[in-house]
C-alpha cells in the first residue's frame, strides 16, 4: 500500500517563537522523508517472497517499517500539537490531567523534565491515553524504541535536533518552553475525546457465574494487612492440593468436595472469601454454595496464582493441611 502525505495541520505563522522556515524544513525534509522511506520499505516488503527471503532481511525490513510508521504518525501528531495557546488548558483536558497526574502543573513539570532529559539525545515525549488502564501517561521513546502497546497518543513533542536546531541551535530548553507555549489544547482535547471512546481489552468473563461477587487479590491482601476479619478458604481440588507446596498465608485449605463437612465451622459475622488455583470454577462454585447457605461469600479473582503474582505472602502448605489431607 502507499501512504499519503498529510497536509500540515498547524499554521506556521501562528506559532510564537518558531519560524515558518523551521516548520517548513521539518515538514518537508523529516516528515516527508519518513513517508518516502515508509513507502519504499512497503514496496520492498510487498515485492519479496517470504518463503525464500532470509529471516534477517525480513526482520530488518519490519524493524525499519515500524520505525518509519512511528516517525510518520508522530510527526503528524507533533504538527497537530502546535498552533494554540499552551497556557489555556480546556476544562475536560485539565480535569483529565489533574486526575492522572495530581494537577496540570504536576503533569507539565513531568512532561518538561522528560523532554529536557532528552537534551543531547533524540526521541519523542508523548502524552498517551491507555484504554487498558483508563488513564493518561507521559512516555519517552527514542530511536528504535517502542510506544506502549495499545496506547493512543494525543500530544507529541519531537526532541530530534532537526526539530529545533535551525531556530534554537543547541538550546533545547528554550525550544521545549516554546513548544509548551504553543500547544493546541483544543486539538489535544478533541483527540482525547476520541481516544477515551476506545474500549479497554475485554476482561475475563465467566458468564456461568454472572452476578457472583468477586474480590481482587489486592483487596484481600489489604483486608489481611489491616486486620479486617475475613475467612479465607483455599478450595483447590484435592488432586491439585496434594501436589501443592504452598498456600496463601492467612488461608485454610478445605476440600471443595466436602463443603457440608466444614460449612458448620464458618462464622456468619465475617465475610468469607474462597479461591481455587486460577479462579475459574471451584472457588466460584464454593462461593455460590456458601451464599446460598446465607454467608457473605465472594470468590477471589485469579485464585492462588494471582495472589502469588502480586507477591502475596504464602506459607508451606503441609503446616496448614487438615488431618485428612
Ligand atoms: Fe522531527
Amino acid at each position: 500500500m502507499r501512504y499519503e502525505i498529510a497536509p500540515l495541520y498547524c499554521r506556521p505563522w501562528t506559532i510564537n517563537g518558531m519560524t515558518p522556515k523551521l516548520i517548513e524544513s521539518h515538514y518537508e525534509n523529516n516528515y516527508g522523508g519518513a513517508v518516502t522511506r515508509l513507502n519504499a520499505i512497503s514496496e520492498e516488503l510487498e515485492a519479496l517472497d517470504p518463503s525464500t527471503t532470509p529471516a534477517h532481511v525480513i526482520r530488518r525490513l519490519k524493524q525499519d517499517e515500524t520505525a518509519a510508521l512511528n516517525s510518520v504518525a508522530l510527526h503528524e501528531l507533533y504538527f497537530a500539537s502546535l498552533g494554540g495557546d499552551g497556557r489555556a488548558v480546556p476544562e475536560m483536558m485539565a480535569s483529565a490531567l489533574a486526575r492522572d497526574f495530581g494537577s496540570v502543573d504536576r503533569w507539565r513539570r513531568e512532561f518538561i523534565a522528560l523532554a529536557e532529559a532528552l537534551d543531547g539525545g533524540a526521541g519523542w515525549v508523548l502524552l498517551t491515553w491507555l484504554p487498558r488502564a483508563g488513564r493518561l501517561i507521559n512516555q519517552t521513546i527514542s530511536e528504535g524504541g517502542q510506544a506502549v502497546a495499545g496506547g493512543i497518543t494525543v500530544l507529541a513533542l519531537d526532541m530530534y535536533e532537526h526539530a529545533y536546531h535551525l531556530d534554537f541551535g543547541a538550546n533545547a530548553v528554550a525550544y521545549v518552553a516554546t513548544f509548551m507555549r504553543n500547544i493546541a489544547w483544543n486539538a489535544v482535547q478533541d483527540r482525547y475525546e476520541d481516544a477515551i471512546t476506545v474500549k479497554p481489552p475485554r476482561p475475563l468473563q465467566q458468564k456461568e457465574f454472572g452476578d457472583l461477587p468477586a474480590i481482587s487479590v489486592e483487596e484481600v491482601k489489604a483486608m489481611l494487612d489491616s486486620g479486617t476479619p475475613v475467612q479465607l478458604i483455599d478450595t483447590r481440588p484435592r488432586h491439585y492440593s496434594s501436589r501443592a507446596q504452598d498456600i496463601v498465608a492467612g488461608a485454610v485449605w478445605r476440600d471443595p468436595e466436602r463443603v457440608d463437612e466444614w460449612i458448620g465451622a464458618l462464622s456468619k459475622s465475617a465475610p468469607v472469601v474462597t479461591f481455587c488455583v486460577y479462579g475459574f470454577h471451584i472457588g466460584c462454585q464454593t462461593a455460590t454454595t456458601l451464599r446460598q447457605a446465607g454467608f457473605d461469600a465472594r470468590y477471589m479473582a485469579g485464585g492462588h496464582f494471582a495472589w502469588k503474582a502480586v507477591k502475596g505472602p504464602v506459607k508451606l502448605f503441609a503446616a496448614d493441611a487438615p488431618p485428612e489431607a
